[in-house]
């Protein structure tokens, strides 16, 4: 008996220092499976949100039909906090917010849909208001209370600081707090957060912020090529979130966002005001196929497959066995493209649709050619 004690007791130890190892390492919540989609106050409000603000959002995300076509998050970015309280609890905007956040959190929850804050690692947040710094944990249980669903954490006034340590311990605290969350590490790629961020969070920015124009849209987005790999179900690149409606792009240069966004698996966070858009707004936000292929349950990013100057092409792999094809025109006046089918491994004859219009090309022999407006897309899904 005496003589198998002793390794029995340790590999009881040893299990349970592996086990809580592993934990410790591991995500707390089994979220965003699928890049998150849903809407943020950033791209369009900058500092100007209030609680009427967040509730008409809310509601127009349902009458618009963003929630039906798979919209959920309504986030609330920077400038919604002023200040900590004797105890150092975060203060909201009284002024802005005289309901409170868990009443507005309530709201949102009432029409079926999430509600999204933000912070900042840092000691201050990019607009100086109070940072989560040395609050990790107080302010991930005052989100639990309030039933935050999503937090957005940011890296200004973080010097002397390591994203790495910093944002663990922020996962830590999130884990602690114990209220499923999805965790957006926002750092801008500072630290190549792709090598680390799936360890933490849900999302990491791989990017500086975006703006409502072409050259930032697509530096963003062209520029994902490479980081295919460290992407997957609950662990996703962020070239940042959705300028489509904001007025500063044509229609092909806010198709080339969507689409190159759904076939980098990006979040779709929409950025434009829900209340007051237009029917072309809404519908390319809605548009059912291209949404698939962004949620595509295999959660494969898809990647660059040929280049040539202006012209690129790329590829997503989905679930069915069919692939998203996207023939992108960078450069000036319609340019004539064609995607071979060998680019993707595969022969013809395959069934080819287009997304945008829903159009069934029928079944084509070996490649797609089409004529790409300047700025513009062609995109397709092909199959078998
Ligand atoms: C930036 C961030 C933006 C927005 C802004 C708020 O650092 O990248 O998306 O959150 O801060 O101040």
């Amino acid at each position: 008996m005496k003589k198998h004690f002793f390794p029995a007791c340790l590999a009881s130890i040893l299990l349970a220092v592996l086990s809580s190892f592993v934990l410790a390492q591991g995500k707390p919540f089994t979220v965003a499976q699928t890049p998150p989609m849903g809407w943020n106050s950033w791209n369009k409000f900058a500092c100007d949100v209030n609680e009427h603000l967040i509730r008409e959002t809310a509601d127009a995300m349902v009458s618009s039909g963003m929630k039906a076509a798979g919209y959920q998050y309504v986030n609330v970015d920077d400038c919604w906090q002023v200040s900590r309280d004797a105890d150092g609890n975060i203060v909201a905007d009284a002024q802005r917010f005289p309901s409170g956040m868990k009443a507005l959190a309530d709201y949102v929850h009432s029409k079926g849909l999430k509600f999204g804050l933000y912070t900042d690692a840092g000691r201050m947040t990019c607009q100086k208001r109070p940072g989560s710094y040395e609050h990790e944990l107080q302010d991930a249980k005052t989100y639990a209370a309030w039933g935050v669903d999503y937090v957005k954490i940011d890296w200004c006034y973080a010097e002397g600081l390591d994203p790495e340590v910093q944002y663990a311990k922020l996962r830590d605290a999130l884990k602690a707090a114990g209220h499923p969350i999805v965790f957006s590490i926002c750092n801008w790629g500072v630290k190549a957060p792709w090598r680390w961020g799936g360890e933490m969070g849900n999302l990491w920015r791989t990017t500086g912020d975006i703006s409502d124009n072409y050259n930032s849209m697509s530096v963003n987005g062209f520029s994902q090529n490479g980081l295919e790999k460290y992407a997957g179900p609950g662990h996703w690149n962020d070239p940042d979130m959705l300028e489509v409606g904001n007025g500063g792009m044509n229609r092909d240069e806010y198709h080339t966002h969507m689409a190159l966004w759904a076939i980098l698996a990006a979040p779709f966070l929409a950025g434009n005001d829900l209340r007051s858009m237009n029917a072309e707004t809404r519908d390319m936000l809605t548009n059912a196929d291209v949404i698939a292929v962004d949620q595509d349950a295999k959660g494969v990013q898809g990647h660059r497959i040929w280049q040539e100057g202006p012209l690129e092409i790329w590829a997503r792999p989905l679930a069915d066995g069919s692939y998203a094809v996207g023939l992108f025109n960078r450069g000036s006046g319609i340019l004539k493209m064609t995607a071979p089918f060998s680019l993707i491994g595969m022969s013809g004859p395959l069934h080819v649709q287009e997304l945008w219009e829903h159009k069934d090309l029928g079944a084509v022999s070996d490649a797609v050619s089409a004529d790409v407006p300047e700025h513009g897309v062609a995109f397709v899904r092909v199959w078998k």
